[in-house]
């Protein structure tokens, strides 16, 4: 695998899941990593796994949504490490209804953190990366945000956004090598599709011609290629880890 060594990294949302995935991945490549969620309980216990396996993780209890604690986790990192070389934001929540019966407020929520959140997250870090004229940053979208999907209109709507942040984060910060790329998984083994029921997951694996749902691990390998130095060339793409269900 690819070299991580020197780098330091910050995951958001990796008290649990493909978060937390991403950190040990990152964390078992060299990487010192700063994992980023609002529960300090499941916090500290992603860090000790990691430092189990003999990774550098520590955490910051932070609201990736508000833009005062995204400063606030930037200048932490800068302030404690003295620069930020990867950012991945992969902080994300669902609230699922049909359009028609979604409330307002419904879809505040996960515009502000699947969108508002990776924008903030991204200008804090905007200025140290362009300073030490290198930075990677890695948006977790969702292959949702490439095909839309009933009864997900806040969802979709912030995912297909966030490919959009990506390109004009990729073409602003070019010239500066700093790379930006999404990560668009497909159905992963988690949180968010345990609850799908047998018939409904059936339904889906039907859909997918590697016929089966992907783990947290698979996203973490294509987010540490896509930090590396070997990733250079890359920018403003978005990498489906969804195996094979849509075909950019
Ligand atoms: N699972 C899938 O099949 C799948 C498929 C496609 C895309 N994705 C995307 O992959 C990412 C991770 O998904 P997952 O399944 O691992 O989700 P998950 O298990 O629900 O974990 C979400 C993480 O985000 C954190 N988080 C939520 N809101 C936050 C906020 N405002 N500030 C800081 N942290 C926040 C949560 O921690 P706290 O609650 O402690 O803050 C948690 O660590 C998401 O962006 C999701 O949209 C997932």
């Amino acid at each position: 695998m690819f070299s991580l060594q020197g780098k330091i990294a910050i995951v958001t949302g990796a008290s649990q899941g493909i978060g937390e995935a991403i950190a040990k991945v990152l964390a078992l490549q060299g990487a010192q990593v700063i994992a980023v969620a609002r529960n300090e309980v499941k916090l500290k216990q992603t860090v000790t796994m990691i430092q189990h396996e003999g990774g550098l993780a520590e955490y910051l209890v932070g609201d990736i949504s508000q833009p005062e604690e995204a400063k606030r986790i930037v200048d932490a990192v800068i302030q404690k490490h003295g620069a930020v070389h990867c950012l991945i934001n992969n902080a994300g929540i669902t609230k699922d209804k049909l359009m028609i019966q979604m409330k307002l407020e419904e879809w505040d929520a996960v515009l502000n953190t699947n969108l508002r959140g990776p924008f903030l997250m991204t200008q804090a870090v905007t200025r140290p990366m362009m300073k030490q004229r290198w930075g990677r940053i890695v948006n977790i979208a969702s292959v949702v945000g490439q095909m839309g999907n009933a009864g997900q209109a806040n969802y979709v709507s912030a995912k297909s956004g966030l490919l959009g942040l990506t390109k004009t984060v990729a073409r602003e910060l070019g010239s500066r090598n700093i790379t930006c790329n999404a990560v668009a998984p497909g159905y992963i083994e988690s949180a968010m599709t345990q609850d799908l029921g047998e018939n409904v997951t059936a339904g889906f694996i039907q859909k997918i011609p590697l016929e089966r749902f992907g783990q947290s691990s698979d996203v973490a390998h294509a987010v540490a290629f896509l930090c590396s130095e070997e990733a250079a060339y890359i920018t403003g793409q978005t990498l489906g880890v969804n195996g094979g269900m849509f075909m950019a």
